[in-house]
């Protein structure tokens, strides 16, 4: 969808629908004193018959409305007025835009709700209100051979503010949504593939395309022979049991100086998630197609970046494999030597996610990393302990836990810290190795974050476990999750957030 920013009277703008907010309890609001008397008493008099009270998201399309240039008003519930917030209003925005969507409109107006008077309520309510119409707006259709597309679908919105200075923060913050937006439709693009199509070539060869033609992003993948010459032995031997080969993604955007170092973000690309030889049960095993969730919010960043041309370096890592049972599959009992020259010894196979990410953080070293954030869809556990709303957090640095903790609350894409020390540690040991790749009974998000941590002491590093927030069970696919985060963290970063 196409957006602008205008200060335009509301009732003078040309538009085929013009979507005000109403308050619960039928309360106007501050939004309806910039109309006309006959536009006033025309509305007021249809909120005297009841039937919309104003409940957060409830609707009512009106025509032919007196003194006013749009060929309709839908009037909008806001809820209760004193609730108002970016994310009540985001959530009111779904239910017009859906309708809009679905009826015969091309274009709407929205008079942003007066009742938002700072720059930082502006920005984030135009923000939220792009990201929820995305969401809503958003169609994976592509493995099918009839597309259903609504028949008249939405494609332009006009958000009118009421001062010059608030249209111009809005500008910002839909230039912000929209590639923000962007990055979460191809993260959610690619992971709602199917493992025969979304394979570790085909997942390199989209992040190659997002390179070609900027100037400003190098992208590359390692195949295995380079992988074996860098003696990433602990992400090879889960490819071994797979025909496809691996592939090791490499996205370099330079925004800064050379000198300047970059924030590196690894993602899980684990294209299909079979368990191995310690295969999964079959019930919802389709569902491990996502399991490359971690790698396609990588790639969806480092395009957003590119298109915000933000003003530092960002690196992103995607290892990429499947993980199938095979003869030449890893073995439980299995010991392999991972590229920091730590031996494992790989007790489940399907505890593989930290075995590609382990060598891809070693590799992460040669960037010089101001921080390192890794995003994977790692642990059930995870999904035990915070459920689908909220993605954990585990770090070896307070700030850096901080800073992702306010990036996920300032844009609705929330994370919790778990804790991280050498009790949980030693859960690891083996007898015949370095180290397990399972840490036994009990916080197994936990454990595997201390595994990947015995990678990362050279740099400051936090760990995003989506394995509940990244994509919602049955036909409903997946969210795009934490695309906005890492974007909040890296704008934060640039100071560009208001
Ligand atoms: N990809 C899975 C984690 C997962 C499971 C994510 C379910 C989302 C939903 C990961 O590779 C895995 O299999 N982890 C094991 C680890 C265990 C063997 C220690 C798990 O969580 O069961
Ligand atoms: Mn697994
Ligand atoms: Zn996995």
């Amino acid at each position: 969808m196409r957006y602008l920013s205008k200060t335009t009277a509301a009732d003078k703008l040309a538009t085929q629908c013009l979507i005000l907010g109403v308050f619960e309890g039928r309360q106007a609001g501050e939004s309806l004193n910039s109309l006309s008397t006959d536009t006033l008493t025309a509305l007021k008099s249809v909120l005297k018959k009841r039937d919309l009270n104003g409940k957060c998201g409830q609707t009512l399309m009106l025509y032919d409305v007196p003194g006013i240039r749009a060929e309709r008003v839908l009037l909008v519930g806001l809820g209760k007025k004193k609730n108002l917030s970016p994310k009540s209003l985001a959530s009111a925005m779904e239910k017009a835009i859906t309708q809009l969507n679905d009826g015969a409109t091309r274009d709407c107006a929205f008079l942003l709700p007066p009742e938002f008077a700072d720059k930082s309520e502006i920005y984030a309510a135009t923000r939220d209100t792009v990201l929820a119409a995305e969401a809503q707006l958003y169609l994976f259709d592509q493995c099918k051979s009839q597309k259903d597309h609504p028949l008249h679908p939405l494609n332009k919105m006009t958000l009118i503010s009421g001062s010059r200075a608030g249209a111009s923060t809005v500008k910002k913050a839909l230039s912000h949504a929209q590639a923000i937006a962007g990055g979460m439709t191809l993260a959610k693009n690619l992971a709602n593939l199917p493992g025969n199509i979304c394979t570790p070539s085909y997942l390199a060869n989209q992040a190659k395309k997002l390179g070609t033609g900027n100037a400003k992003l190098k992208v590359s993948a390692l195949g295995e022979k380079q992988m074996e010459k860098l003696g990433m032995g602990a992400l090879l031997s889960v490819s071994k049991g797979s025909r496809e080969p691996a592939k090791l993604i490499v996205m370099e955007y330079r925004g800064a100086s050379a000198s300047s170092r970059p924030v590196v973000l690894v993602g899980k690309g684990l294209t299909f998630d079979a368990g191995g030889i310690s295969i999964k049960p079959s019930a919802n095993m389709d569902e491990m197609k996502y399991d490359m969730c971690g790698g396609a919010s990588v790639i969806g960043t480092l395009k957003a970046c590119a298109e915000l041309e933000l003003p530092m370096n960002v690196v992103g890592i995607v290892p990429s494999s499947e993980n199938l049972p095979d003869g030449a599959a890893n073995k439980p009992g299995d010991i392999v030597t991972s590229m920091a020259g730590l031996t494992i010894e790989i007790l489940n196979t399907d505890a593989e996610g930290r075995l590609i990410l382990c060598d891809a953080l070693t590799y992460a070293e040669r960037f010089k990393p101001a921080a390192v954030v890794d995003v994977a869809t790692l642990t059930g556990a995870c999904v035990v302990a915070l459920g689908h709303h909220t993605t954990g957090l585990l770090a070896n640095d307070d700030k850096l836990a901080d800073e992702l903790l306010r990036a996920g609350d300032a844009i609705n894409d929330p994370c919790w810290r778990l804790p991280m020390n050498d009790d949980y540690n030693r859960q690891l040991d083996s007898n015949f190795a370095d180290m397990a790749n399972i840490g036994g009974k009990g916080a197994g998000t936990i454990t595997a974050a201390c595994f990947l941590g015995r990678f990362t002491e050279k740099y400051k590093w936090a760990h995003l476990d989506i394995a509940g927030t990244a994509w919602k069970s049955g036909d409903k696919g997946a969210t795009g999750r934490p695309v906005p985060m890492l974007m909040q963290l890296l704008l934060a970063r640039c100071k560009l957030a208001e």
